[in-house]
């Protein structure tokens, strides 16, 4: 069994990252409607394992984030997917918490719940074969939001998290999410993540969370999905001046999430940061949409489509890699 440290350093290995596939039942239902499929155990189980066997994508893809659903289900073939994935070199994960739900007293604002249990949880995720964690946070960005307390409570609950991961050995991806949501500007984007980046590191420190062992999965600072598009060279600029002093050099990587950008804008910004020279932590992905939304349309429900969803997955993730050493190039995008 590697130690927490290993754990985290694999993940952020040269031009690898993660496949973010956790998405809850709910999630996956509208995920499955939108090209038309019914969701129920076996469609899910069959559109993960196109992904969890696309021949190859091992160069690109270090670790897959799993559902409390998947972590349990196997292939076709009886093989458990957490074996399916080990046996390519990539390590699972799990997602331990069970949602935002609202905050009370803070209307607009949420909070993650998913504290109670987690230690129970945690040992027998490890157990089932998850090697890491991930939590997500989500702060909303509105008139007068976010509220200093709801900074406050989303952080003191991943620093809980965080330290109870460790504990039983799973490296926690700590994920602070700022929403692209609304039309506030790239300024009010920085600003907020600053305050929440700022918050998260004090709180695991009060925790006493070995920063070594941890991996960050941050939004990257954007404008609102309702003010404009920015160009890759102001996301870098602006998302590289935000974490430096925010983020300590001891985090050994920080894995975006895509969080609703397009699928080549989600590339091109990590391209755009990692072209910048080097950082003092690995900058990766831990992308859900961006890496999955063409292979979904690809296979569209249909068996005999699987192999065209493996390639469109495939794609995406060789795409992605290359922004790991900033060398995607539109004629690499466009080669497929
Ligand atoms: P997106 O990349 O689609 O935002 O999903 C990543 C994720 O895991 C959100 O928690």
């Amino acid at each position: 069994m590697s130690t927490l440290h290993e754990i985290a350093k694999a993940i952020v290995a040269p031009g690898k990252g993660i496949l973010a596939a956790d998405e809850s039942t709910g999630t996956m239902e509208k995920r499955l409607s939108s090209i038309g499929v019914e969701s129920n155990e076996d469609r899910r189980r069959a559109y993960r394992e196109i992904l969890f066997t696309t021949e190859g994508v091992e160069a690109f893809i270090s670790g897959v984030i799993l559902y409390d659903e998947t972590i349990r289900q196997s292939g076709s073939d009886g093989r458990p997917f957490v074996d399916v994935l080990n046996e390519n070199g990539i390590i699972p994960g799990i997602k331990t918490d069970t949602g935002a739900k609202p905050l009370a007293n803070f209307a607009g604002e949420t909070v993650t719940e998913g504290l109670d249990g987690l230690r129970e949880r945690n040992i027998e995720y490890a157990r089932l074969g998850a090697q890491f964690a991930k939590w997500r946070a989500v702060i909303t960005i509105g008139d007068g939001i976010p509220s200093d307390f709801c900074i406050l409570a989303n952080t003191h609950a991943l620093a809980r998290y965080a330290a109870l991961s460790q504990e039983t050995g799973l490296v926690p991806i700590v994920e602070p999410e700022v929403l692209m949501d609304g039309d506030h500007d790239i300024d009010a984007c920085f600003e907020v993540t600053q305050r929440t980046l700022t918050a998260v590191y004090e709180q695991l420190a009060l925790h006493q969370v070995d920063l070594p062992g941890t991996l960050l999965k941050p939004n990257m600072v954007l404008p609102g999905k309702g003010c404009r598009t920015a160009p890759p060279e102001e996301v870098a600029e602006a998302t590289i001046r935000c974490f430096t002093g925010t983020v300590p050099a001891e985090v050994p990587g920080i894995v975006f999430l895509s969080g609703g950008q397009g699928d080549e804008e989600a590339t091109a910004n990590l391209n755009a940061m990692n072209a910048l020279g080097t950082h003092p932590w690995e900058l990766s992905f831990s992308y859900g949409r961006a890496l999955q939304a063409p292979a979904l349309k690809a296979w569209g429900g249909e068996d005999a489509k699987a192999d065209d969803a493996r390639r469109a997955f495939f794609h995406r993730s060789k795409m992605n890699s290359l922004a790991r050493s900033g060398s995607w190039t539109t004629e690499a995008e466009q080669a497929a």
